[in-house]
């Protein structure tokens, strides 16, 4: 067989490569990897240079609805579940926008959101250790330590399971119309696996431009979010518009850095600031970075993630999170940027297609009982369209009323 060089020789390494990057999956010396990399290098992108600018033109000033999955499924790719998520998505963009008035810019969590940063490696599973689930892109939810092993080749199906959910939202966005809706539905998710995204970085041919092909809205997690390492650097060099999420230990000083490094020149449409506080720690923690920002002059989208600051372990094991202070800390996330003369622009949830899901309390699900009842997902606990819409009603009244 003819020798092949390494993957670096092959492929032009983006400089953020040679950085230190965290949460990686150890893969480098598997059998398939350059043939992984390759593959991805030489396939087609996602999405569009012409999407990515429509998303960015779209976003300033808009409402932003931005929903799915914490970790979607490779076997939830099919047109008719797309078409599903695709309806919830709708359904509850009408309903925003309904009680707002305004038109609202809808982004799945969809279409490549395969990655999960996890706190834990490991974890305990029949009395033996094995790996962490980190998404179907890194390994299997399968409970074995062979399942739970990172094989790169997931990386290639992670395209593939990609490219079904685009095309069907491709249809979606485009009805019979020469130009895609502004509104969407856009495709986004946490830009984890350096692998992956830096494969899928590609030039834009009218403007020359390098953007990112896999997503139209990628964003960095609460964990990669270090300004000097590579997930920030990935981004910087490319042009679509960014999330980044800004957790309850986040200084101002340190987000003052991401947006310096991502939004150098201040652009409107291009940095989305995702806070993901928790209920009671938000009122300390966001009102200093919220107005620092507007200072520094970056016109960030701000979105609340109510979600993530919120999830609670049962005695059982189970992860929950409670409608009560999801809603909590949304109304509270408008109030202060409010108060800080800056628009609350909307919000990013965990939301299941499904609509018997029981995975978080409140509203149809009444007890830590009924979480037996439908508990599916791969990662964290989702909203069920029902108490979805609770939370949208809640932040267009602007009151926690019936929930504080
Ligand atoms: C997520 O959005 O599923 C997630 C892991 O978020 P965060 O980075 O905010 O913890
Ligand atoms: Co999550």
């Amino acid at each position: 067989m003819q020798q092949t060089g390494s993957i670096a020789d092959l492929i032009q390494l983006g400089p953020w490569e040679r950085v230190p990057a965290v949460q990686q999956p150890d893969w480098r010396d598997h059998p398939a990897y350059d043939e992984a990399c390759r593959a991805l290098a030489e396939a087609p992108p996602l999405v569009t240079a012409a999407e990515v600018r429509r998303l960015r033109e779209a976003l300033p000033g808009a409402l932003v609805l931005q929903l799915g999955d914490c970790a979607e499924s490779f076997y939830e790719c099919t047109p008719r579940h797309t078409s599903e998520k695709l309806k919830t998505i709708d359904w509850l963009g009408d309903r925003f926008s309904e009680l707002t008035g305004r038109s609202v810019v809808r982004v799945g969590r969809m279409a490549g959101q395969f990655a999960k940063p996890r706190s834990a490696a490991t974890e305990w599973y029949d009395a033996v250790r094995i790996p962490s689930f980190r998404g179907h892109m890194i390994n299997s939810d399968i409970a074995t330590s062979e399942t739970r092993k990172a094989n790169p080749r997931r990386m290639v199906w992670a395209y593939e399971a990609s490219d079904q959910v685009q095309r069907v939202m491709r249809t979606y966005r485009q009805g019979d119309r020469p130009t895609a809706m502004p509104e969407g539905p856009w495709s986004s998710h946490e830009a984890l696996v350096i692998d992956y995204e830096s494969r899928l970085i590609r030039r834009d041919p009218d403007t020359d431009e390098l953007y990112l092909g896999s997503t139209h809205l990628p964003w960095v997690g609460e964990r990669t979010r270090q300004p000097d390492e590579a997930h920030i650097a990935m981004l910087s060099s490319v042009v679509n518009p960014v999330g980044c999420k800004v957790g309850p230990k986040a200084k101002p000083d340190d987000i003052l850095r991401v947006c310096e490094v991502l939004d150098p020149r201040r652009e409107p449409g291009r940095l989305v600031l995702i806070a993901r506080m928790g209920r009671d720690r938000i009122l300390e923690a966001l009102p200093p970075i919220v107005s620092r920002v507007a200072a520094a002059g970056h016109q960030a989208v701000w979105l609340s993630d109510p979600m993530h600051g919120n999830t609670v372990k049962l005695p059982t094991g189970l992860k929950t999170r409670y409608l009560a202070d999801v809603i909590t800390e949304a109304v509270r996330f408008r109030d202060i940027l409010d108060a800080a003369g800056q628009e609350a622009a909307g919000l990013h949830i965990e939301v299941a297609a499904d609509d018997e899901v029981t995975e978080c309390i409140g509203g149809p699900v009444v007890d830590e009982e009924e979480l037996q009842r439908h508990y599916t997902s791969l990662c964290d606990p989702r909203l069920n369209r029902h108490q979805a819409a609770e939370l949208i009603e809640a932040w267009a009244r602007g009151t926690t009323s019936g929930h504080a």
